[in-house]
């Protein structure tokens, strides 16, 4: 039995939902009989193609490919033969759907179902990464068992995420993977049921009565079997919390980020499979700086170069210092100072912190936790509470809208207050009203809050 294709909705899923009607009214015969007769009526009825079975295969089920058109309109005939319809009529639609069928522009957008982070507003230096992880995302071969995995793995901060981001809306990404893309967000205090819930319902498996976990994943799973999907698994901290994310038996492919090189290692099916993501080069890092504090870099290029050197090239930590820079530039004050406190300071930490110092020092370098102090220390008092306070979201990734904010703070209106902290990086809009706190500045909000 020839499986029915599932394609999203276009005038070739209307082709071979016609082409499957007739194969199964005809009671499905085995392709050796519709070849058998297509050879036998092929002069009789003038047939204008002759396929052999495995073309027929194909344009029976086949998922999205388009045989030729005498080969789709020959096989119609001899179906509508068998099942006494009237050739002619039936030649003549197929016909007319192949053509449209044909002349279907190929998806260019990927289709983003359910939450996907917005792409990032600015991204520098990245495009090698972009085409290196779509180069392992579609090599994944057909008749494969289990989803092939490619893992994003890098420091915090270092533009994981984003890439991600970026990744799932390339063109290539719509041609591989037409039936979309799921994104799950884990991150420390990861929700695995509840974004595998999410899926479920994005995916069309009806309500569940499931009650474990394994139970909803398999669901999903089944839902999926057949489909073309880039599952990302954005964040995960340990391989436990992804696993029912990676569902096999899909005809897509997943995509996992991690700061972890064990999560990594236990997730990809080989070292191929791994992307280490690197911090940015002293050029990419100079022209981030320049985007975003241009007159600091036109100023003092040699100084904002030893400090993009200084922060190792990690982009979060340039995007927080960059701003920091222009906001400081904007407000009339020589920022030569403030570049070498920033470097200084750096430097003194470096030297001073053991490594356990706190959370932040220990994810990354204790040049990133004095490089974040240093922004927040910058703040008026009231606000670098009110970040402060932003600790107390303890779920992970730290999101939350206007509303839960000001509950928080205790303040009517919180958009000025939170316009003060998205302009300094230190939260980050990610559409609709919500706010996302970076991993890092969470850890330093809690450490704030801890020492408060
Ligand atoms: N290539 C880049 N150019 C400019 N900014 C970047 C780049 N990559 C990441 N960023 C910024 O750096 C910060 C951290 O990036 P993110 O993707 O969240 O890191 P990760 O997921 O690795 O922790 C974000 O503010 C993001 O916008
Ligand atoms: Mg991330």
């Amino acid at each position: 039995m020839i499986e029915r294709p599932e394609l999203p909705p276009g005038p070739l899923r209307d082709l071979k939902t016609v082409l499957y009607e007739l194969y199964l009214r005809a009671e499905a015969p085995t392709l050796s009989d519709i070849a058998a007769e297509v050879a036998a009526l092929a002069d009789e009825l003038d047939l204008p193609g002759a396929p052999k079975r495995d073309t027929i295969g194909r344009i029976i089920g086949g998922g999205d490919t388009l045989a030729s058109q005498q080969d789709t309109v020959a096989t119609a005939v001899v179906l509508a033969r068998m099942t006494g319809r009237e050739p002619a009529a039936v030649a003549e639609q197929v016909r007319d759907l192949w053509v449209r069928a044909s002349m279907a522009p190929k998806p260019a957008e990927p289709l983003l179902r359910g939450y996907v982070p917005p792409p990032p507003p600015l991204m520098v230096g990245r495009s090698g990464a972009v085409a290196a992880v779509l180069a392992r995302l579609t090599r994944a071969s057909a008749g494969q068992a289990a989803v092939p995995v490619t893992v994003v793995r890098g420091w915090p901060g270092v533009g994981k995420s984003s890439l991600a981001a970026a990744v799932v809306r390339q063109p290539a990404v719509a041609q591989a993977f037409p039936d979309g893309v799921l994104w799950a967000a884990l991150s420390e205090v990861a929700d695995v049921r509840g974004q595998l819930e999410v899926w479920s319902s994005l995916v069309g498996t009806g309500p569940l009565d499931a009650t474990s976990t394994v139970a909803v994943s398999a669901a999903v799973a089944a839902a999926l079997r057949h489909r073309r999907v880039l599952l990302v698994v954005d964040d995960a901290w340990s391989a436990a919390d992804a696993v029912p994310f990676l569902l096999g038996g899909t005809r897509g492919a997943a995509l996992v980020t991690t700061r972890s090189t064990e999560v990594a290692h236990q997730l990809a099916a080989d070292p191929a499979g791994i992307y280490q993501l690197a911090v940015l080069t002293d050029g990419a890092g100079l022209e981030l700086m320049t985007h975003l504090a241009p007159d600091v870099v036109r100023e003092h290029r040699d100084d904002t170069a030893m400090l993009v050197r200084e922060l190792e090239g990690l982009p979060l930590a340039l995007q927080v210092a960059g701003r920091l820079l222009a906001a400081e530039h904007q407000l009339g004050w020589g920022v030569s100072e403030l570049l070498a406190e920033l470097r200084d300071g750096a430097r003194l930490l470096a030297a001073a912190a053991p490594a356990d110092r706190s959370d932040i020092a220990t994810a990354t370098t204790p040049t990133i936790a004095a490089l974040l102090a240093k922004s927040t220390d910058r703040l008026p008092e009231e606000i670098r509470i009110r970040f402060a306070l932003l600790g107390a979201f303890a779920e992970r990734p730290a999101t939350f809208d206007g509303a839960a904010v000001g509950a928080v703070w205790q303040v009517p209106d919180p958009r000025p207050t939170l316009r003060v902290l998205a302009a300094r990086g230190l939260v980050e809009p990610t559409g609709g009203g919500r706010f996302q706190l970076h991993a890092l500045l969470s850890m330093h909000a809690r450490d704030m809050l801890a020492a408060a």
